[in-house]
């Protein structure tokens, strides 16, 4: 499985490229965001399209998702086409990243504006990420449209699952893979028992039928949910930076390090400097 850092800062880019443990990058409006307030907070005067470059060129020659702002088809496209043009040539690694649907309730009238956006962007040559990703359908839509990449968003499932069953947690609770019992009822959502169940049947629909896209397994907050979109066949995992670290932490790996420190023989390190 490929990981990639979902994060737009480029600090934190820089160090996952420098451990040679990534393959790409994925942002989205809030983590530029968060990126951006981090530059500002340190006083830093911020020129965004230079600080994209360098992101881009940071990640060459692996992919970078950037996101649209906008909703209706023809003002994604348009941006789709402008991000494109405009930062491509940085790095040919540019994608772009587009709502399955922009709506943002449900009886807002452009349901189909991201499949149509995916649709004509992919048409032009420009790899398309499929994002806010939710069901098995949408990521069937997504790959029928032609996107490159289609991200399903695990921890958002388990967040939602948890709200409504009015269970308390943080952000990075583990939420067991094969779903929960809560008050004598078996918890999901449509037939969705956790967020890696979606990876998991996202992978599962592609497959069947051979689309090209791939399954980028997004929102995951923990390193439990990396390994099992591993074992659910995720194409891709995009993981932030605390997540990363936290993949490498295990309190017998701290006892062990104790321990072979405290027995080092002084002749044996003389030996080897
Ligand atoms: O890749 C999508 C991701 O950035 C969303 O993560 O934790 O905000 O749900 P989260």
């Amino acid at each position: 499985m490929k990981i990639f850092i979902d994060s737009a800062d480029i600090d934190e880019i820089a160090k996952a490229y420098e451990w040679g443990i990534v393959d790409g990058v994925t942002t989205n409006p809030s983590l530029l965001k968060t990126a951006v307030d981090r530059r500002k907070a340190k006083g830093e005067k911020l020129d965004l399209e230079a600080y994209i470059v360098k992101l881009l060129e940071t990640s060459k020659p692996n992919p970078v998702s950037l996101e649209v702002t906008k909703r209706t088809a023809r003002e994604m496209i348009e941006q789709g086409r402008n991000l494109y043009k405009r930062f491509n040539s940085v790095a040919n690694n540019v994608n772009i990243k587009i709502p399955v649907n922009p709506a943002v309730k449900s009886d807002e009238q452009c349901h189909f504006d991201g499949i149509n956006a995916v649709k004509v962007l992919q048409s032009e040559g420009i790899p398309v990420n499929c994002t806010l990703v939710f069901t098995p359908e949408q990521a069937l839509l997504a790959a029928k449209a032609g996107a490159a990449y289609i991200s399903p968003f695990a921890g958002r499932i388990d967040d939602l699952i948890r709200s409504r069953a009015n269970i308390k947690f943080s952000k990075s609770d583990y939420f067991p893979d094969g779903g929960m019992e809560h008050n004598g009822v078996f918890l999901n959502d449509n037939g969705i028992v956790s967020g890696i169940d979606l990876v998991s049947q996202c992978v599962e629909v592609l497959g069947y039928y051979g689309y090209s896209s791939q399954i980028i397994a997004a929102s995951l907050r923990n390193p439990r949910q990396v390994r099992e979109a591993a074992l659910a066949g995720a194409h891709i995992a995009t993981v932030p930076f605390g997540v990363i670290a936290d993949m490498l932490k295990h309190e017998k790996t701290f006892e062990g390090m104790q321990k072979f420190t405290e027995d080092i023989v002084p002749e044996y390190e003389k030996l080897i400097g």
